[in-house]
């Protein structure tokens, strides 16, 4: 089939070049020149596994393209997937739509046949519908049809969530364009992938649900790893205990920082909001958003007590700095909230990120990027082990920084307190 990607970035790319890898046709498009003329060189945006190589595979035996060109890219492809960003608005906890919208303006210039339109960006419940209406002003009803097919798609494990989803959601109003939808996933379907058919309301719903569940399944076991802290209890003797129950269920059980990344706090706020317009109020949901903002806060709380209340001068290292492994996103990660505080407190921080230095701290006081682990360890009075990176699994402390003065604050729980402590260092977890 032919297929266009509108928006090029971890979701329009990861889905463009998986398409494409099973026998599609897809133009991936982009208003961003830089972006697709990198593209076009095999220069990837963005930091994840797997995806330089399938970009490279398809894009060489041209079943990928990469574009500027929305119009004719439009005119060229029978399903139109809406990929482009759906962040927080600027002055409102909502879902800023503007970017959806504009686009919508522009795929209703250019339908010249019959076309299906998705959106596979997150947007709140009606989005569909306002859609329609948009297309409604240039556009017969016969020639087009707005589907909603949200992605559920992990940064850092985005192939292999693309290729092995636990479901395919399709909202459709129309049984016919459902069929074809059916058709272009049948390749994961054959493969296990659960179809879930349902109106297209509904699918928008089942992806904010899901976001907002899985950021309270993480909110509550942050919470009672605070009360593990008072109680001297392993927080992750809670996890396992409570995690065994089917009904429960381990994943996303682990306890840390406050989650971030692109998804969960902006569809969190939004999702209260849209369930305010209805009137309905959500209110485990804005709990749940209040203590996550409130989580960076009480671990800085815990920095300053591991330094007794000596931040300045003191040398912090952070190693990671991202929201999760595996990936460079950067959006709304603890750390950008954590490491402007301590240097503005007088701390010199370096910190360590596997995908290398970040803008986001270009500009504050004391603050550097180190390009190994090494170099960031050395000299440290405290390391904060930020991200789960596999490469900060199995550090040696004792060869990289001898001094007996070391603290070591786990926000992951990676190491094991007795075997850190018993090298001689002081070691602080989460919930232990
Ligand atoms: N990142 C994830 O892990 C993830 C997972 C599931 C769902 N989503 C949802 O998918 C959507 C996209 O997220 P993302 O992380 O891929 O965003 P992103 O910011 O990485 O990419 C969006 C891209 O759209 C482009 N764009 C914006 N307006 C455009 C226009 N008029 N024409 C062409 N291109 C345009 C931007 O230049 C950008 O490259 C969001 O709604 C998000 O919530 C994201």
């Amino acid at each position: 089939m032919k297929l266009c990607m509108i928006g090029t970035g971890y979701v329009g790319l990861v889905s463009g070049v998986c398409f494409s890898d099973l026998g599609n046709d897809v133009i991936c498009v982009d208003k961003d020149q830089d972006k697709i003329n990198n593209l076009q060189k095999g220069i990837i945006p963005i930091y994840e596994p797997g995806l330089q190589e399938l970009t490279l595979k398809n894009f060489k035996n041209k079943k990928l393209k990469f574009s500027t060109d929305l119009k004719n890219s439009i005119k060229k492809s029978d399903i139109i997937f809406i990929c482009v960003g759906t962040p927080t608005k600027k002055n409102d906890i909502g879902a800023d739509l503007s970017q959806i919208y504009s686009v919508s303006k522009e795929i209703s210039k250019s339908i010249n046949r019959f076309k299906i339109i998705i959106t596979k960006s997150t947007v709140p419940v009606t989005t569909g519908d306002e859609i329609e209406k948009i297309l409604l002003k240039k556009v017969k009803k016969n020639k087009f049809s707005v589907i909603s097919n949200p992605e559920f798609l992990r940064e850092g494990e985005a192939i292999r969530d693309f290729i092995y989803p636990d479901r395919i959601v399709i909202g459709a109003n129309d049984n016919k364009s459902a069929i074809i939808l059916k058709n272009l996933y049948s390749p994961l379907i054959s493969k296990g992938a659960k179809f879930i058919s349902t109106n297209r309301r509904a699918a928008e719903l089942i992806k904010y649900a899901s976001n907002a569940f899985l950021a309270t399944k993480i909110t509550f076991i942050n919470e009672i790893a605070n009360l593990c802290e008072k109680t001297g209890i392993d927080v992750e003797d809670i996890s396992i205990g409570i995690g065994l129950d089917k009904r429960i269920g381990s994943r996303f059980l682990r306890a840390g920082p406050a989650y971030g990344g692109s998804c969960f706090p902006k569809d969190t706020k939004a999702i209260v909001t849209t369930a305010d317009k209805f009137k309905t109020n959500l209110s485990v949901i804005k709990s749940v958003i209040k203590s996550n903002s409130l989580r960076s806060k009480l671990l800085i709380k815990k920095v300053n007590e591991i330094l007794k209340n000596k931040i300045k001068n003191k040398k912090i290292c952070f190693l990671g700095v991202t929201f999760k492994a595996n990936t460079d996103d950067m959006r709304d990660s603890s750390s950008l909230e954590m490491i402007p505080f301590l240097s503005k407190k007088g701390a010199k921080i370096k910190y360590y990120d596997p995908t290398g230095l970040k803008k986001e701290f270009n500009k504050l006081k004391n603050v550097s990027f180190s390009n190994s682990i090494q170099d960031s360890v050395k000299n440290a009075d405290l390391v904060i082990l930020h991200t789960e990176w596999n490469d900060f699994k199995s550090i040696n402390f004792k060869k990289l920084n001898p001094s007996k003065n070391l603290k070591i604050y786990d926000m992951r729980n990676i190491y094991s307190p007795l075997k850190v402590k018993s090298q001689g260092f002081k070691y602080f977890g989460i919930g232990r």
